[in-house]
């Protein structure tokens, strides 16, 4: 390891350490570092650890998504940026939503209920809550990392956070309330995981990553239960990638919801959405429609 310069931990110097050691964004990153550093030798240690191969957002302990600052413990998936195009979509669906049935009393009577299964940090229900402004806040993941992690962040918007695999852990009377079902679940394919870039493979774990054969195992079996628990009008909304879309649609489609593909080239984003049909004397709380066209990128720093 080659030594570090003598007017360490200055900003050039710490900048010109992670430039050597690969950093894309090496004065970027300095900066963040250099800010976060309390003292010199804790800078010379969060500088070391990046230089490492350690995930810039691990190092800092948060990840910048929709402007908001997401605390990301160590082992858990961190937030990216591509990801917030499932945020954006689900707002403007409940915007518009909002606006069809204008400033009827059913749709700003209660607050937006919003489930993020396979919540990592709970970044998407944090983002979806400061949002919506009102928002009743419901968050699960299976890994007990995640969980706990996502507390810190989903405590702050008054939600809850569930350990447990998918809709298991659950409040029953949950069933048929939920307006948006967010679904950030694991959907690399098996066989594609080694070729992720170092920072996700040696520092997220395989269960935020591995989505199976075709990378859509968890996400069928999110979609199936889907229909038990949305409201009349109510979304769900499903990262994938773009190649993934198509079948991922069929199974909304297979399990009764209504099918729509929203696609954002510049962030490589594609979420498959499935609205759960509202009857038409209803009162829908979240209904619309999602762009067609046809699924994730970094918050700051590299991709998955
Ligand atoms: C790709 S990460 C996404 C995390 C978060 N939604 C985000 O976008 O930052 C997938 C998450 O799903 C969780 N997960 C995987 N399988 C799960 C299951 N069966 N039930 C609940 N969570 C699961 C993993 O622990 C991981 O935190």
């Amino acid at each position: 390891m080659p030594s570090l310069p003598s007017a360490f931990p200055s900003l050039p110097a710490v900048t010109a350490r992670l430039r050597s050691a690969g950093c894309v964004f090496a004065e970027e990153e300095a900066r963040l570092l250099v800010r976060a550093a309390p003292a010199p030798d804790d800078l010379t240690a969060l500088v070391e650890r990046r230089a490492a191969g350690v995930p810039l957002e691990h190092v800092l302990g948060w990840a910048g998504f929709c402007g908001l600052r997401i605390a990301v413990d160590p082992g858990v998936f961190v937030p990216r940026r591509r990801t917030e195009f499932l945020v954006r979509q689900a707002v403007a669906l409940l915007r518009s939503a909002r606006r069809s049935v204008g400033s009827a009393a059913g749709a700003r009577a209660r607050p937006t209920v919003v489930v993020d299964l396979c919540c990592g940090s709970g970044a998407i229900g944090v983002a979806l809550a400061a949002a919506l402004g009102r928002a009743e806040v419901h968050a699960v993941d299976i890994d007990p990392a995640a969980a706990r992690c996502a507390l810190r962040n989903v405590a702050g918007v008054g939600g809850r956070v569930y350990e447990g695999d998918l809709y298991r852990p659950l409040p029953a009377g949950l069933r048929g309330r939920v307006d948006v079902l967010a679904a950030g679940a694991p959907y690399v394919p098996t066989g594609a995981i080694g070729l992720l870039p170092a920072e996700a493979r040696l520092h997220e774990p395989r269960v935020a990553l591995d989505g199976g054969a075709d990378g859509l195992d968890v996400a069928r079996r999110v979609i199936a239960e889907a229909p038990l628990w949305l409201a009349p009008g109510g979304r769900l909304m499903v990262e994938t990638s773009e190649r993934q879309a198509p079948r991922a649609a069929e199974a909304v489609a297979r399990a009764g919801l209504t099918p729509a593909t929203a696609r954002s080239e510049e962030l490589d984003a594609t979420v498959v959405v499935g609205t759960r049909p509202a009857p038409a004397s209803g009162h829908p709380v979240s209904s619309g429609s999602a762009s067609s066209s046809s699924p994730r990128s970094r918050s700051s720093t590299s991709d998955r």
